[in-house]
């Protein structure tokens, strides 16, 4: 069967440069995920650092090398092109995308998170998708991890009772983090945030954006608490799901979680206390991004249904733009998902 033809644009971290880094699991990277896939030929990667052409050439032979998306496109390596990744920081992504759509490269763009830098661009890139009839399906990574994807069938059968509350520690930015942090909430709980308070806010790396310490409440009552912490000291990733029946842990960004029931307390008759009863890890060794590859390959094979859409990309943003305007407000702000 001939193969689907990949071309990543952006070879930083996520684009390629993470499987130089010895303590990452292979493959995590979007160009070592297309050159292990079965499923596809990585054709062509741009970059504007030339520098980042030596390292493609560390694992990958045959991938050819450019600067820009037009050097690609006067070569002849870009008519074809199935799917696209966009591997560029945030700021770049809407004019890339546009640029993608408009010069018809790719049936499907494969972009990073967030997919633009706010709700307006956002919007923009909806219209495109209609006007062009492409693909867009945004990397929020956690989406094709399997652990993490069972979390959500586990709160939504209420296996441990009913959610009555969420505490999230998180580093690196409402926008960065929180693309992540919002659509995790929202997988787990099938539920939108409805309003947010910020109250505090934090020292990040990840600045000019914001590192909020924040209240929220669930359109299903559930209420929450975010603790921002300063990454300059550690970085964190962290949620705890208080259910009537017992406790959900996410630890270690993902790669724990643990599962607590409740019992009579060891201690005091009359009282009940948690107690571990499960505990899935090294969760983030399921290759995320090797998953979500296969996933692209199957949905242009059989038409299988995506596990993240251009929604899920969007709604976080959403969260994010209110956050800033309770900041600024000092005062509760209902999320605008219009
Ligand atoms: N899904 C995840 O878990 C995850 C993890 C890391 C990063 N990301 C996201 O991926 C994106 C990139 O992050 P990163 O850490 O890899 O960034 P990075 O700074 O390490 O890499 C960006 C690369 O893009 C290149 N570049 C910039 N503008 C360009 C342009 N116009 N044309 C061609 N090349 C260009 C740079 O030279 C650089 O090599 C961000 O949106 C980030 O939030 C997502």
């Amino acid at each position: 069967m001939s193969k689907y033809k990949a071309a990543v644009i952006g070879l930083g971290n996520i684009g390629l440069m993470y499987d130089f880094d010895e303590k990452r699991n292979h493959p995590s990277s979007h160009s070592l995920a297309y050159t292990d896939s079965d499923n596809f030929d990585l054709v062509f990667c741009v970059d504007s650092d030339v520098e980042k052409g030596k390292w493609l050439n560390k694992i990958n032979h045959r991938a050819y090398f450019f600067r820009t998306i037009d050097e690609a496109i006067k070569c002849g390596y870009a008519n074809d092109i199935d799917v696209v990744s966009v591997c560029t920081p945030p700021d770049t992504h809407f004019c890339i995308l546009s640029e993608l759509l408009e010069k018809k490269i790719g049936k499907v763009v494969f972009c990073e998170k967030p997919i633009a830098l706010n709700s307006k661009e956002a919007k923009k890139i909806k219209e495109m998708v209609e006007q062009y009839n492409v693909k867009i399906i945004p990397n929020i990574s956690r989406r094709w991890n399997v652990g993490l994807r069972k979390v959500k069938d586990t709160v939504q059968n209420q296996r441990y009772g009913k959610l009555e509350k969420i505490n999230v520690r998180y580093t690196r930015g409402i926008y960065n983090t929180g693309s992540h942090l919002f659509d995790i909430l929202e997988m787990w709980t099938g539920t939108e945030i409805e309003s947010v308070e910020a109250l505090d806010k934090t020292i990040t790396t990840a600045e000019p954006e914001p590192t909020f310490s924040f209240f929220f409440k669930m359109r299903n009552g559930v209420t929450g608490y975010a603790e921002a912490i300063n990454d300059e000291q550690y970085y964190m990733f962290e949620i705890d799901m208080f259910l009537t029946d017992g406790k959900i842990e996410m630890r270690n960004s993902g790669d724990d979680v643990r599962y607590f029931s409740r019992t009579s307390h060891h201690l005091f008759g009359d009282f009940m206390e948690l107690k571990e009863v499960a505990h899935d890890g090294n969760l983030l060794a399921d290759s995320c991004i090797m998953n979500a590859v296969d996933n692209i390959s199957g949905w242009l094979k059989n038409g299988d249904s995506v596990l993240c859409s251009l929604e899920n990309a969007i709604k976080p943003l959403y969260i994010a733009e209110a956050l800033e305007k309770s900041f600024n407000l000092k005062q509760v702000v209902k999320v605008n998902y219009e």
